[in-house]
């Protein structure tokens, strides 16, 4: 990191925010005390996506605008009562299907209202939700759907051809929104459902404890796990919401995350909706103009992006920035990578605003190590944990190491949002807690004398594009299926916009000879197979991959070749 940089202090902003002093809240909060915002503390009966929508319409914002939706062809608002009906609806859709609580339905499908709508609707009646990002190619939606054993699916025409019905057994339902002339046999209609569905619906009420969202994410080995998060997670969504959105009954929020990241759930239906805010949702790719335009036309208040996002902003250059009345804005946040210290300073210059980091993950479920309004950014740290957390840097053993010292970035269990499962894997889950007491992030960390945490690095190879989570032993997989490829090695290379791109190193088998024809098939291979982010932009063929005497590649090793460093200890390599 830049060291100068590293020194530079952002003072605290003034304003009413909701957190006004953290240090006193942090001695003196407890979770407990956020249980008496919701319902359920009264009436006892739990669902989320009550709390989120239907609970409004008896707190007078049954017309508050929730949602305004925005792409290239349609431009609409839904109030709280809007979309309370249409969730109903599509909530007794799938009540007819037979669906029930504890079912794993998915949707699978560009943002849209509709989207929004099946989600609540899903929430509804107790079932859980996997969203899936729309990029996923067939292989990707098959693991997940099979996994999972969704029963049923909302989709569009297009994607539903990525769908491998007939090798997902438990699929029984696949609802299309689109024109019905495109549906295919055995495929249910979603417009045709919903016009003659009933706009009453009693959600279904469930435990604080019962499954709501399954979000698969990637780990170094292994298949995608899909990481499970109950309605309890609504607390801390809350919370969260509050103190680190800083988000007030008239703000309007845009989170600029699709739905298939847990971003775009937590903070982009959860965190708002709970608080009864209106929700601006921006459909589509959009460019630096798009982006601007969409703060300045619903007047934006409070917007949650990410690094990639901003550094995009900052290479379109300053100038486009003057073009808009962006005077609205109040309070700008970061979350999924390492947000560069230089664009917190640009920030500064061209919103003059702050960029607030904040740091969390798929299996945390919510936020947990933040920048607040209220108190003073170290631009390059993450900023300090969220009342009601305990974050430390621990070593191997689950020992916590002193100040300025790197280790494993750790979290004393538990929290509301904690994930509580791995889907069918609980291997996988426990091993997140093998130091008692902790969960372990994965990432390494320091925190400095004043308590504030320096993100350093991951601790496993998972690699981080875009912001997008991408797991090396998902790509290798799909690499050694194509026909040329005898073995594959994948790692994640540095790169200024991007955070990091990856890159693959393969062997041929025989008979093949290397052409960019070829490297170019390989790599729109693994884009038809998994999802084009998950697909090489750079590929390397070495006669020979390093690997361990027990066959696993040592992508260590690639790393090190790639950014020019010593290979460290190699004992291990076969001859
Ligand atoms: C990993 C989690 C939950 C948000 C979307 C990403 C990295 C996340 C930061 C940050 C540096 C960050 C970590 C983490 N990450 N936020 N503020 N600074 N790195 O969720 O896909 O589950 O990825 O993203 O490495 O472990 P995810």
């Amino acid at each position: 990191m830049n060291q100068m940089l590293s020194n530079v202090r952002i003072p605290a902003t003034t304003g009413q925010f909701n957190l006004r002093n953290y240090e006193e809240t942090y001695q003196s909060f407890a979770w407990k005390d956020v249980e008496k915002e919701f319902t359920w503390h009264r009436t006892g009966k739990v669902n989320a996506a009550y709390e989120a929508i239907d609970r409004h319409c008896e707190l007078g914002r049954a017309e508050k605008i929730a949602l305004h939706y925005y792409d290239s062809r349609r431009e609409e608002s839904y109030s709280f009562l809007d979309l309370k009906r249409l969730s109903n609806r599509f909530a007794n859709i799938l009540t007819d299907l037979g669906i029930v609580k504890g079912d794993r339905v998915f949707i699978f499908m560009p943002r849209s209202p509709e989207l929004y709508a099946s989600f609540l609707g899903i929430v509804k009646v107790g079932a859980i939700i996997g969203p899936l990002f729309e990029a996923f190619m067939e292989g990707a939606v098959r693991d997940r759907l099979a996994d999972s054993e969704a029963v049923a699916i909302v989709t569009t025409p297009d994607l539903a051809k990525r769908i491998p019905t007939k090798e997902l057994s438990h699929l029984k339902h696949v609802i299309v929104f689109g024109d019905e002339s495109q549906l295919e046999d055995n495929q249910l209609h979603f417009q045709s459902l919903m016009d003659h569905a009933s706009e009453e619906f009693e959600p279904v009420w469930v435990d604080r404890e019962d499954g709501m969202l399954l979000h698969y994410t990637s780990g170094s080995t292994g298949k995608p796990k899909g990481v499970l998060h109950v309605h309890n997670a609504m607390i801390q969504h809350y919370q969260t919401a509050k103190w680190v959105l800083d988000l007030q009954e008239n703000d309007v929020y845009w989170c600029t995350a699709d739905p298939g990241w847990v971003t775009g759930t937590s903070y982009g239906i959860f965190g708002p909706w709970l608080h009864g805010v209106t929700n601006v949702i921006r459909g589509g790719r959009f460019t630096p103009d798009d982006w601007y335009s969409t703060l300045e036309k619903y007047n934006v208040t409070v917007w949650y992006s990410a690094p990639t996002a901003f550094r995009m902003l900052m290479g379109a250059g300053d100038e486009i920035v003057k073009k808009y009345n962006l005077s609205s804005l109040r309070h700008v946040l970061s979350v999924g990578e390492p947000l560069n210290p230089e664009v917190v300073l640009w920030g500064m210059k061209v919103f003059e605003h702050r960029i607030h980091d904040t740091w969390w993950m798929t299996e945390t479920g919510a936020q947990l190590i933040c920048n607040y309004p209220s108190m003073d950014i170290k631009p390059g740290s993450m900023g300090k944990p969220i009342p009601g957390v305990v974050a430390a840097i621990i070593d191997d053993e689950g020992n916590i190491l002193p100040p300025n010292r790197m280790g494993n970035l750790a979290i004393k269990v538990d929290w509301p949002s904690m994930m509580r499962k791995i889907w069918k894997n609980p291997a996988k889950y426990d091993e997140y807690f093998r130091l008692d007491g902790w969960y372990t992030s994965g990432d390494s960390a320091f925190m400095d004398e004043e308590g504030y945490f320096w993100f350093q690095g991951r601790v496993d190879d998972v690699i981080n594009t875009s912001g997008e989570r991408v797991g090396p032993f998902e790509v290798e997989s799909k690499l050694v299926e194509h026909p040329a490829v005898a073995e594959a090695g994948v790692i994640g290379k540095p790169d200024p916009l991007r955070g990091e791109i990856i890159k693959a190193f393969i062997s041929l088998r025989e008979g093949y000879q290397v052409s960019d024809e070829l490297l170019n098939d390989i790599k729109q291979f693994v884009k038809k197979g998994l999802s084009a982010h998950a697909a090489p932009r750079e590929i390397e063929v070495k006669d020979k991959l390093p690997k361990t005497r027990s066959g696993k590649i040592m992508r260590r090793v690639l790393k090190a070749w790639e950014l020019g460093l010593p290979t460290g200890d190699l004992s291990t390599m076969e001859d």
